[in-house]
C-alpha cells in the first residue's frame, strides 16, 4: 500500500502519508527504500502494473456486501500483514487438529474464525484441545522464497543428523490440494517442498492465497467456491451471506498472488565493524546452520526473480525447537514440535512498522531478539546455551547484527 504511494511522496505532506501508509502502526514515515511493500527491481512496465493492481486488491476490505464471512477473522489481507510485514497478537490465528483427524473440521477446525457477520455465529475454540496460535509472518520476499529450487533447500536437510551436529533440518513434503494449477510453482501431484506458513506447510502461493481468501476473510473463489461455515451454527446462520459464490473470480487471486510475490525485501542497514563482529559470531555459534544466511533463486520467468541471492537467514526447513516452543498441533508432515526456520529479514524495521514494539517467534510471545534466542530449544539448544554464554561485547554485536537485517 505504501509502494503507490511511495512514488508520489514528495507531494504529499507527512501526515497524509503516515495516514495512508496503514498509519496507527506506523510510528515514523519512513526513509527512501525503508518500506516493506515497495516492488523488486527491474520489474517489465506489465509486471509493473500487474504489481499495482494486486496492491488495490490487497489492501481492500471486504464487507458483508461484498462477500465477507459468514465467518471470518480479518476483512483485508492487510489488516493482517501489516504494512506487508509481520502481524500483531490482536490478528493471531488460532488452529487446532491435525491431518490424522481432519483437522476437527466438526469443531470448526483447521481454524477457529472468531468473528461473524449479523445473522451468523462465530466459532469458538472447543475445549480440551491443542490450540496452535501463530501471528502472521511478512509477505514481503515470498516471490523468491518460491523462486528457491526444491533441490537447494533439500540439499540442506539432514533429517538422521548424518553430521552429527545435533541439528537435523528436514523438509515438510506435502500434497497439494488438486485445484492448484499445474502452472503454479508448487503444484502438484506431489508431494512437494512445502515453505509458505509457520510449519512449512503450503508449497505455493496460490494455495496461501485462496486458503487465506476463504478462511481468514470468508471470501469464496473460483479454486474454493464453498463457504466455510461454523458447523456448529444451525442452517439460519448459514444463510447470512447473500453474496453469490464465488466471491472473487480466479483473476482476482492470481492479481494478488502476483503482487505478493514482486514484493521486495527491504535491504538490511549498514554494515559497522560491529555487525561484521555479529557476523562472525552468529555463524561461530551455529545460528547460520539454521538462519542460512543467503539461499539462491533458480531460473523464474519473471526476471527479477532469476538467479537472484535471497538473503533471509532461512533454510526453510522444520527444526525440532523443544517442548517450551511445541504446540502439539502437527501440520502436513511437520509434526507438534516442529517449525520452519523464519526469515530473519526485515527485523530491521519491525519496531517501525508494527507502533514500536516488537513480537517474535510463531505466537508472538518474545518481545526482543535476545528474548527470542533465549527460547530457542531442541535442535538449537547447542546454539542458545553458546549465546547465553558469550561475553557482553559479542553478544551485543550479535543482536545489533540480527536487528540490523
Ligand atoms: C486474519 C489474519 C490474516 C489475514 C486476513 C490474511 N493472513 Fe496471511 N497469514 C496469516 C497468518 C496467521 C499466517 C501464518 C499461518 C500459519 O502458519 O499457519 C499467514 C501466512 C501468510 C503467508 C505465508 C508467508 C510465509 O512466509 O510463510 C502468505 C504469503 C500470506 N499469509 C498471504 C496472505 C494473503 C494474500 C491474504 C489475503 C488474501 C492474507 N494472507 C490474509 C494471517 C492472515
Ligand atoms: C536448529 C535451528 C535453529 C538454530 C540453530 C537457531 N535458530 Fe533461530 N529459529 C529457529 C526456528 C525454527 C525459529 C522459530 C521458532 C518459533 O517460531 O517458535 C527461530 C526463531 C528465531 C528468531 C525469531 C524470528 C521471528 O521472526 O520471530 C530469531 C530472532 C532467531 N531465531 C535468531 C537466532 C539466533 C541469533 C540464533 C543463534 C544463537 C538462532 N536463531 C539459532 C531455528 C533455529
Amino acid at each position: 500500500m505504501i509502494g503507490r504511494v511511495r512514488g508520489k511522496a514528495a507531494g504529499v505532506g507527512l501526515a497524509a502519508l503516515l495516514a495512508l501508509a496503514c498509519g496507527d502502526l506506523l510510528t515514523s514515515a519512513p526513509d527512501p527504500g525503508d518500506t516493506l511493500d515497495g516492488p523488486l527491481d527491474g520489474l517489465t512496465a506489465p509486471e509493473m502494473s500487474a504489481f499495482l493492481r494486486g496492491d488495490e486488491e490487497f489492501a481492500r476490505r471486504f464487507a458483508p456486501s461484498t462477500g465477507l464471512g459468514p465467518i471470518f477473522n480479518d476483512v483485508a489481507c492487510a489488516a493482517c500483514h501489516s504494512a506487508d510485514g509481520r502481524g500483531r497478537p490482536g490478528n493471531a490465528l488460532a488452529r487446532i487438529g491435525s491431518p490424522a483427524d481432519g483437522f476437527l473440521a466438526g469443531l470448526g477446525g483447521p481454524q477457529i474464525q472468531d468473528k461473524a457477520i449479523q445473522g451468523a455465529i462465530p466459532e469458538e475454540i472447543p475445549p480440551g484441545v491443542p490450540v496452535s496460535l501463530r501471528l502472521p509472518p511478512p509477505v514481503f520476499g515470498v516471490g523468491l522464497i518460491e523462486a528457491i529450487p526444491e533441490a537447494t533447500i533439500l540439499a540442506l536437510a539432514d533429517p538422521d543428523d548424518a553430521d552429527g551436529d545435533g541439528i537435523s533440518g528436514r523438509a515438510n513434503l506435502v500434497t497439494p490440494p488438486g485445484w492448484v494449477p499445474a502452472t503454479e510453482p508448487g503444484s502438484g501431484p506431489g508431494p512437494r517442498v512445502g515453505r509458505f506458513g509457520r510449519k512449512a506447510q503450503t508449497t505455493s502461493l496460490l494455495q496461501q492465497t485462496v486458503e487465506a481468501y476463504l478462511q481468514d476473510m470468508g471470501i469464496t473463489s473460483d479454486f474454493l467456491p464453498d463457504e466455510n461455515r461454523n458447523p456448529l451454527a444451525g442452517p439460519a446462520a448459514d444463510a447470512a451471506d447473500l453474496v453469490l459464490d464465488p466471491e472473487v473470480p480466479a483473476s482476482t487471486v492470481f492479481a494478488v498472488v502476483n503482487y505478493i510475490r514482486l514484493l521486495a525485501p527491504p535491504a538490511p542497514g549498514p554494515m559497522t565493524p560491529a555487525r561484521q563482529r555479529g557476523a562472525t559470531v552468529f555463524s561461530d555459534i551455529g545460528c547460520a546452520k539454521c538462519h542460512v544466511p543467503v539461499l539462491q533463486t533458480g531460473p523464474n520467468p519473471v526476471r527479477a526473480l532469476s538467479n537472484r541471492p535471497v538473503p533471509m537467514y532461512s533454510d526453510l526447513l522444520l527444526h525440532d525447537m523443544g517442548e517450551a516452543l511445541a504446540d502439539d498441533r502437527p501440520d502436513g508432515g511437520a509434526s507438534g514440535r516442529e517449525w520452519r526456520t523464519p526469515p530473519l529479514w526485515g527485523l530491521r524495521l519491525m519496531r517501525q512498522f508494527l507502533n514500536g514494539e516488537a513480537f517474535l517467534l510463531h505466537d508472538g510471545r518474545a518481545r526482543t531478539i535476545e528474548e527470542a534466542i533465549l527460547l530457542h530449544g531442541g535442535e538449537a539448544r547447542r546454539s542458545r546455551d553458546l549465546f547465553a554464554g558469550l561475553v557482553a561485547a559479542d553478544r551485543a554485536a550479535l543482536l545489533d547484527f540480527v536487528g540490523s537485517r
